[in-house]
Order: C-alpha cells, then structure tokens, then sequence
C-alpha cells in the first residue's frame, strides 16, 4: 500500500488538527510521510501527536493561531524549516454557525470567512509559490456538501465552501503545467468537535442520517483515505475536483 501510494519520505503540512485534520495526518504519517500539522490548540496538537504511532511516518505539531496573512506565511515558513518542502498540503480548518441569515451580523459573517476561505488562500497562495518554485505538489481543500446545497442557516459557511471549490479550480488550472495538483474533498456530516453537539440534540442525528442514502454519518477516517489516495501517485491526473465523501448525500 505504501508504496503503491507512493508518499513514504516526503514532507506533508496539515492545517488543523480537529477530526478531519487529525485522521488526514494520522493517514499520512501511516504512508510514512513526515507530517506537520498545525493548530491553535496546543493540547489538540499534542493528544494528536502524543497518541499516533506513526507507523514509518512522523507527526510534528506547530502551535499557531492562522487568521492572519502574516501567521498563514510563518506557519509555513515553520513547517519547511521542520520537514522540508511540502510535497502535500491539507487545509482542515473551519466552523460553521447556525443561525438564519438575519440573525447574523456584520462581525459573523467576516469571521467565517477569514476562517474558511481567507486562510485557504493566504495558505494555499504561500504553499502553491513553493510547489510552483519545486515543480511538484498536491494539495487537497475540506470542502463540504454544502458548496451544492442550500441547506437552512449555512448561508456564511456555504459561501465560504462554494468559494474554496472555485478557488481550488482556479489554482488547479494555473499550477496544472508546473506538475501540481489542486481537488477538494466535500465530506457530508462527519462526526468530529465541529458537529457533535448539535448531532447530539433534539433528534438531529436521526434526521440527518435518514437524509442521507447509505443511512449513516460517516467517520473521520473515510474522509482521510479520499484526502489520502488524491495526495497520492495514483491521483497524479486529477486536478479542480472536488470528491464528495458523503454516502450519496449530494444525490437527492
Ligand atoms: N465534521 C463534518 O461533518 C464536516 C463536514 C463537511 C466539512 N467539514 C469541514 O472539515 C474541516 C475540518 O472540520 P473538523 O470536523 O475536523 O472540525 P474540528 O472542529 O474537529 O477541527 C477544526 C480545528 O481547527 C482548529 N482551528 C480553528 N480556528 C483556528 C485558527 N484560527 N488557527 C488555527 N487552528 C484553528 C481548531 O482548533 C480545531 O482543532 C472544516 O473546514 C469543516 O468545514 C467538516
């Protein structure tokens, strides 16, 4: 698998640590990358890299809060310095709120897109000069299904997501000359810190898998062997896709 694969050795920069995060970077370091995963949470990074065996691989953890142009850039700068030119990039971060477009203010809609979308590009920007400057790279964004759907009270975090597709598409079809590769993943509902608590209320649950096709949630590490096999050798011909991980969520 691994050398089917092809990633042992090279260096591979994750963006969040949480769940979807997590498991992209456990599943790396298992192909034995060296992976830097970077975060704001201190006590996430070190459970993350504490735990992982990284079976051939290395998980490392940089401490950084990203919702800067500047902290996006250093956090990089850091990465290389600990693992070399990044062959792989990985943006996992996000949040959503739940709440209809007119209770949302000026301040809320500003905050989740510096989160979801500005930090994509400050981040995909800073790698994509790297791969552009090395003739190489992959990088995959965490989409979601809501960049096709209109589901109630998403209106800042759907923008957000149907802006990472576009942009992904955009930096596919620029860096595709120079050996790069750029696709998205959209998971459906994935249980991880981003979803429990509202999983967990009022029947949310069972509403939501009943929405979905296969009848279930998926798990973080479904969403990881999508992230995985599109950093791999195997994905060397597909660029601007964004791979739904969502059960058949997007079919109905
Ligand atoms: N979980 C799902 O069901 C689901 C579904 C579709 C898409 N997604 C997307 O997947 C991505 C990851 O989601 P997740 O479920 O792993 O979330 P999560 O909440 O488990 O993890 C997010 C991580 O981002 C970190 N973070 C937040 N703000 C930061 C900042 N300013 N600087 C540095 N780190 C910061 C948090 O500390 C956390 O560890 C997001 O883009 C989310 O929209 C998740």
């Amino acid at each position: 698998m691994a050398r089917w694969l092809n990633l042992e050795g090279k260096g591979a920069l994750v963006i969040g640590a949480g769940g979807l995060g997590g498991a992209s970077a456990r599943s790396l370091a298992r192909q034995g990358m060296a992976t830097v995963v970077v975060d704001r949470d201190a006590a996430a990074l070190e459970r993350l890299v504490g735990d992982s065996p990284a079976e051939g691989g290395e998980l490392l953890g940089v401490v950084a809060d990203i919702s800067t142009p500047e902290a996006c850039r250093d956090a990089v700068a850091e990465a290389v310095a600990m693992v070399g030119e990044p062959r792989a990039f990985v943006h996992a971060v996000g949040r959503n709120d739940r709440r209809p477009v007119l209770e949302l203010g000026d301040d809320d809609w500003q905050s989740i897109l510096t989160l979801n979308l500005s930090t994509a590009w400050w981040l995909g920007q800073e790698v994509g000069r790297r791969m552009v400057a090395a003739g190489e790279g992959r990088m995959v964004f965490v989409s979601s299904v809501s960049a096709l759907l209109a589901h109630a009270h998403h209106a800042p975090y759907a923008a957000t997501k149907g802006g990472i597709n576009q942009m992904m598409r955009v930096m596919a079809r620029e860096w595709a000359p120079h050996g790069i590769t750029v696709n998205a993943v959209g998971p459906g509902y994935v249980e991880t810190d981003l979803t429990r608590a509202y999983l967990d209320r009022d029947g949310h649950r069972e509403e939501l898998e009943s929405l979905v096709p296969a009848r279930r949630l998926g798990v973080p590490a479904e969403v990881a062997d999508a992230v995985t096999f599109l950093l791999s050798d195997r994905a060397a011909f597909i660029t601007g896709q964004c791979l739904y991980v969502d059960g058949g969520r997007t079919l109905v």
